[in-house]
């Protein structure tokens, strides 16, 4: 089977491109795990860290180019769609994100619709579809964000979920929450920051968090994630259900948990890296973010996130190590 990948080269998307390429397999349409021939790992940016392989494809381009676009995901049997100006950025250029964002998804399932092969598509939304800070997000709460990143992701789900319903294609939307910690460079995320306070000290570099360490937010780490992302690829259509876009569980953190966990496993030098000074507008923000997630649809799939800051932290740690 053609598997693509765009935004391929990204955090999440190369390690679902390794995962995959170790795995060898995957549902096909009908639910059967059939080995992948072909991998397409499509992204603006050059990929990095990715194996030698002969089923790897590796195509260097622009989300929104239509012909290339249309080359990319000719005959795929899944996708999946992570490639995304992500919420800073979405939120410094309306239409950079609008253009990506919604304009580039909209384009993406109609070819996949014209192609006629009812593929798998996996989409990437986040729980900045919502903007309540007044603390839990449920399966029923009613997502009305509140940035324009939020807006477009929730508008991609809808369209997910109509070209589903009219049997198009078979699309699933997982609401990631904020995945940490993201090894590399910090990217426009807002919530860059909760990684950057584990990275930096292991990497030896001092760095200052920006909100007060008693804050808490909610994380999942990668290696959790890619877990769930192949999980929600193979579930059958009808396990899913409705709505198409699925709530993640994740684990409530506190700054102050997560530095301690730093401590625990690397010492007490790594903490000492890092300082504080709020930054008034990226506190305002994170105050916003919900603090408890109770994602019972996606934990009844057999989902799951970490169970405390510790796991968080380990799971970076070890592959820093490695
Ligand atoms: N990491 C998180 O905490 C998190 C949380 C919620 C949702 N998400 C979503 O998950 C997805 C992956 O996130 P990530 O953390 O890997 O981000 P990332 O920035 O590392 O990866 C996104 C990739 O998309 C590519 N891209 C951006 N614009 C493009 C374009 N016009 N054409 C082609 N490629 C383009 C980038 O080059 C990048 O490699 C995104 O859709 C993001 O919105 C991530």
């Amino acid at each position: 089977m053609k598997v693509v990948i765009t935004g391929g080269a990204g955090f999440i998307g190369s390690r679902v491109a390794r995962t995959l390429l170790a795995r060898g397999k995957l549902a096909n349409q009908a639910g059967v795990q059939t080995d992948i021939s072909e991998l397409v790992v499509f992204d603006i940016a050059e990929a990095q860290n990715l194996p030698e392989d002969s089923r790897l494809r590796t195509v260097v381009g622009e989300a929104t180019d239509r012909a290339l676009l249309a080359e990319v995901v000719d005959g795929a049997d899944s996708v999946f769609h992570f490639a995304s100006v992500v919420s800073g950025g979405a939120e410094a250029d309306l239409q950079l994100g609008l253009r990506v964002n919604l304009d580039g998804t909209r384009m993406l399932l109609d070819l996949l619709a014209e192609g006629g092969q009812k593929p798998r598509l996996v989409f990437s939304s986040s729980l900045a579809v919502y903007s309540d800070g007044s603390g839990e997000v449920n399966d029923q709460t009613v997502p009305t964000p509140k940035s324009s990143y939020g807006v477009q992701k929730l508008c991609c789900e809808h369209l997910i979920g109509d070209y589903s319903r009219r049997g198009l294609l078979d699309g699933r939307s997982m609401r990631f929450p904020t995945i940490a910690v993201r090894p590399g460079k910090a990217n426009l995320a807002n919530s860059s920051f909760i990684s950057n306070i584990i990275r930096e000290p292991v990497a030896g570099r001092e760095t200052v968090c920006p909100v007060p360490a008693d804050t808490e937010i909610t994380l999942m780490s990668p290696g959790r994630l890619i877990e769930a992302i192949i999980k929600v690829h193979d579930l059958d259509a009808k396990d899913l259900g409705w709505p198409k876009a699925l709530l993640l569980p994740a684990v409530r953190v506190s700054v102050n948990q997560m530095l301690d966990a730093l401590e625990d496993q690397v010492g007490p030098e790594a903490r000492a890296r890092v300082s504080f000074a709020t930054d008034e507008k990226v506190y305002a923000m994170v105050k916003t973010w919900p603090i408890e997630i109770r994602a019972n649809r996606a934990t009844a799939l057999g989902i799951e996130t970490d169970a405390d800051a510790a796991e968080i932290v380990a799971d970076f740690v070890t592959e820093s190590a490695g």
